[in-house]
């Protein structure tokens, strides 16, 4: 399969195309201040980008892409900023909803979404239930998710199962706690791309990357193409992953 990375031709080995891509869309604030713009205006630049990279995704068969979109130390900024993005995850969630009947993105959300506005709750059920019988490429939206949050409500429901007699203490293996994350049905992602120039995880899937290969972009979020997608695969592609064996 050829493909334009943004300076030339690249082959992208359509055998070794990463089952589960995991993004940290960083850098919508930094692209809005460039432009002299409120910050929503990067969020909302952002939200378009990630379209692109949908449908990029669903070019080279991606099964799996999980975007960090709103993480638990996010509630950290001003009341402003935060009912900005909650009022363009709003009008996104409705959006995908009504295109939901000719598209073929399945959808679902990761994080303890009890902590958003009931309304916004309801239409991420609604969204999922719309979209969960397509199958080209699943979209797990991270919202109000960090890790370490992740792992704690996963340790609180294994100790209620054995609590409550369903599993021994001595029965909790890797595949237990795997099976008790937000990911339980999600293989773990093979490639993990940040953007914005900033190379640190920011509590994303601590769990799950244990094994992931890391690309890091300078290129702020809302200018992240489909070449550049292209262009992480391709890295991936050519880096030799060992797990720890020779
Ligand atoms: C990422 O962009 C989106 C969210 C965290 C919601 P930022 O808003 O963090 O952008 P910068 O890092 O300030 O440029
Ligand atoms: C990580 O970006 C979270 C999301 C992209 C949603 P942040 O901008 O919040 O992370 P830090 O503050 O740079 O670590
Ligand atoms: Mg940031």
């Amino acid at each position: 399969m050829f493909y334009f990375n943004g300076k030339e031709e690249i082959t992208l080995d359509s055998d070794n195309i990463p089952k589960h891509i995991a993004i940290i869309m960083d850098g919508n604030g930094r692209w809005a201040k460039k432009r002299l713009l409120p910050r929503k205006a990067g969020h909302k630049a952002g939200a378009d980008a990630l379209e692109g990279i949908i449908d990029a995704c669903k070019k080279i068969g991606v099964k799996h892409l999980t975007v960090y979109a709103f993480s638990t130390e996010n509630w950290k900024r001003s009341q402003e900023e935060i009912d900005g993005i909650m009022d363009l995850l709003r009008s996104y969630v409705k959006k995908y909803t009504e295109r939901a009947k000719k598209d073929d993105v399945k959808m679902d959300a990761i994080g303890d979404i009890t902590r958003l506005d009931l309304d916004i709750q309801e239409s991420i059920k609604n969204l999922t239930e719309a979209t969960k019988d397509k199958d080209t490429l699943n979209l797990h939206i991270a919202l109000n998710y960090g890790g370490r949050d992740e792992i704690r409500r996963c340790v609180k429901k294994i100790c209620e199962d054995v609590e409550s007699g369903k599993i021994l203490s001595s029965d909790i293996d890797e595949s237990i706690i795997s099976k008790n994350l937000d990911t339980s049905d999600i293989p773990d992602p093979e490639l993990v791309i940040r953007t914005s120039g900033e190379e640190r995880i920011s509590n994303f899937l601590l769990w799950q990357i244990a094994y992931s290969e890391f690309y890091f972009s300078d290129k702020l979020w809302p200018d992240f193409k489909e070449e550049d997608l292209f262009e992480a695969v391709y890295k991936y592609q050519n880096r030799n992953r060992r797990f720890g064996g020779r």
